[in-house]
């Protein structure tokens, strides 16, 4: 999604503004421009469709843009087709001031309409220029830059991360935020604004997060923060404590490598400090088992991955509860009129914290009186401010596109609070929770052993690349697996991918399977293995081609039927998935890399989904 920067400092802007959307790329995006105010207090913007590199091209690493102060943009269309013009920064018709953006100008046909009847011209075809030109018009009233933002603010609706330099302020960026993620940086005489802190970690680790509906007016001396009603605020500071080099790719050849490889030190990160002798312990959680025990209704919510990392947790958590678990895509639990009252709690699962549709259904169920526990990975994101309790999965930053490491973390916290649900409801085997607890401890163990066998994966799909179609077929938990394998895979080397609850297939599905199909069949639920077994005897009859996954204990079994097999050690039943999902992510990796896609970057995705 659309990325943010703004500098402002006594080096040079450009070369900063260039390295920070640079940092930005991973989250997707289709053009890029920078806007940076000269030392002759004129407003140059240059921006192309395409990468940044282009940009960086055009401007000669910025060589050819002088000036301290400046903002920087990476857009995803969404209002007009990726072009030069469509790009931001925006300039208003007077040149006076330069806009960038993210989010969604609601209104802005009617202001448009407005100022074209004032004799304004626009050049692009965005939601976003309307700010721009809004601006200037304003401007020229009240000629005072902040009380013009004032005026705009009051004038959109809509969500927004606002960066705006004027030319006859030279010394000041304002930014403003509504439901779109906006940061700032506060470092030695000079200061900043992202949409994500990878953009300016190498500067600076002081941030603090903008609520909606703030202001903020940065110099190179300080940051001054004004809230809807133009009061100053006073911001909490946060310390982001970890490395430049995780945002980095550290020798891997793609982010994705790296971070199905991170995945056992991001377990450990969110398991190990809630275990304490035996029990699982969240510190970090404000719900007692009395509030547990009150819920007469739960549901989870989530999008892509997230969402099938709930499709997971229904299976554990009803089992571990005994209470029934609802799973629904926000996008559709938004919009689906929900049971939900006080007595309910709804648990939303994101990465980001910032997914649009994600948070839209959190805010609907809020407002229904429900309430709500997140599992999110981004400190501070919107998702994780606007619940009422936040568990966070701690896995650092995520850069590719395709989610590996939070996905796994996700997991494992869920996989906890059904052990703490259980335990609050008196519903768990004690001899099971023990087991649970234990298993989880060696989870980064075993996970590291999945990881050693990488190259068997990597063989396998330098031979089965060149599918049009591949099944992804289990019952049960690795049901809800297979739909995560086949997203990984068809998200990153676009191959048609399809996962089947394998029952369902003699139901229509089975008539599409033919001589040579690929079928990935997902054995390792043990309780179900004689019927995963049955299925894969079934689609074989067919014609199928079938790599299979199981556990070590019943390799044996399945290589009597199959001649390609996949193992991972054996584990408590409900950390299987978590184990399982390690080979699916690297089938996915390999087959793409063999097909030459963009991995890190898959075209028409974004990492972050912060429109509808
Ligand atoms: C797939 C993927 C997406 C995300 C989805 C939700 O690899 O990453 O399906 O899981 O867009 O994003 P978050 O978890 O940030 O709300």
């Amino acid at each position: 999604m659309c990325g943010i920067v703004g500098f402002v400092g006594a080096q040079e802007a450009a070369p900063v503004l260039l390295d920070g959307l640079t940092r930005l790329e991973y989250r997707g995006y289709d053009s890029a421009g920078v806007a940076v105010v000269s030392p002759q207090y004129e407003i140059q913007v240059e921006k192309t469709k395409g990468y940044v590199k282009e940009l960086s091209a055009l401007i000669h690493g910025g060589a050819d843009l002088h000036g301290t102060i400046g903002i920087g943009h990476t857009r995803w269309a969404t209002h007009g087709a990726p072009s030069d013009v469509n790009s931001h920064p925006h300039l208003s018709e007077g040149g006076k001031f330069a806009v960038i953006h993210n989010g969604i100008i609601e209104n802005y046909v009617e202001i448009k309409e407005f100022l074209i009847n004032q004799g304004v011209t626009f050049r692009s075809e965005t939601d976003s220029e309307v700010v721009a030109q809004l601006l200037e018009f304003y401007y020229n009233e009240c000629h005072d830059f902040f009380e013009a933002v004032g005026r705009v603010l009051r004038r959109i609706e809509g969500a927004y991360a606002l960066g705006m330099l004027c030319a006859d302020c030279p010394d000041r960026i304002i930014a403003a935020r509504k439901d779109a993620p906006l940061l700032l940086g506060y470092g030695e005489g000079e200061n900043f604004i992202a949409s994500d802190v990878t953009a300016i970690i190498k500067h600076t680790r002081e941030v603090a997060y903008m609520e909606d509906g703030e202001v903020a007016v940065l110099t190179r001396e300080g940051i001054e923060v004004f809230d809807a009603l133009q009061q100053p605020v006073a911001k909490e500071r946060h310390h982001i404590d970890w490395e430049v080099s995780a945002a980095e790719k550290g020798g891997y050849p793609h982010f994705m490598l790296k971070e199905i490889f991170e995945q056992p030190e991001a377990l450990r990160r969110a398991i190990s400090p809630r275990l304490k002798e035996g029990k699982i312990v969240f510190d970090d959680m404000k719900l007692t088992p009395e509030q547990i025990r009150a819920f007469t209704r739960v549901f989870i919510v989530a999008c892509g991955s997230s969402y099938h990392v709930g499709m997971l947790g229904k299976y554990t958590l009803e089992h571990l509860t005994r209470r029934s678990v609802e799973v629904c895509l926000a996008s559709e639990f938004r919009y689906a009129d929900p049971i939900v009252d006080k007595n309910t709690l709804v648990i939303v699962i994101s990465q980001s914290g910032e997914t649009l549709d994600t948070m839209a259904a959190l805010r609907e169920a809020k407002a229904r009186g429900a309430y709500i526990l997140s599992i999110v990975n981004v400190v501070g994101s919107s998702i994780a401010r606007e619940s009422d309790d936040v568990l966070y999965t701690w896995a650092g930053p995520e850069i590719a596109v395709a989610t590996t490491k939070a996905y796994s973390t996700q997991l494992a916290v869920l996989d906890m609070i059904g052990l703490v649900f259980g335990e609050a409801l008196g519903t768990v085997d004690s001899a099971e929770y023990d087991e649970v607890v234990a298993e989880l401890e060696r989870l980064p163990e075993k996970m590291e052993t999945v990881l050693k066998n990488h190259e068997d994966i990597q063989k396998y799909a330098a031979q089965h690349f060149n599918h049009n179609s591949i099944f992804f077929i289990g019952r049960n938990l690795d049901f809800a697996l297979g739909l995560e394998g086949s997203l990984k895979l068809k998200e990153i080397s676009y191959i048609h991918s399809e996962a089947y609850a394998s029952g369902e297939l003699k139901h229509g599905t089975i008539s599409l399977i033919e001589e040579g199909t690929l079928v990935v069949a997902l054995g390792t639920y043990g309780k179900l293995f004689d019927k995963a077994l049955s299925n894969i005897i079934e689609v074989k009859a067919r014609g199928a081609d079938v790599l299979a996954l199981t556990t070590e204990k019943h390799r044996a079994e399945l290589e009597k039927t199959v001649s390609n097999v996949l193992t991972i050690p054996d584990t408590a039943t409900m950390l299987l998935p978590s184990l399982g999902v390690v080979p699916l992510q690297l089938f996915a990796y390999y087959v793409a890399l063999q097909r030459g896609c963009d991995i890190d970057k898959p075209r028409n995705l974004a990492k972050s989904v912060t429109v509808e």
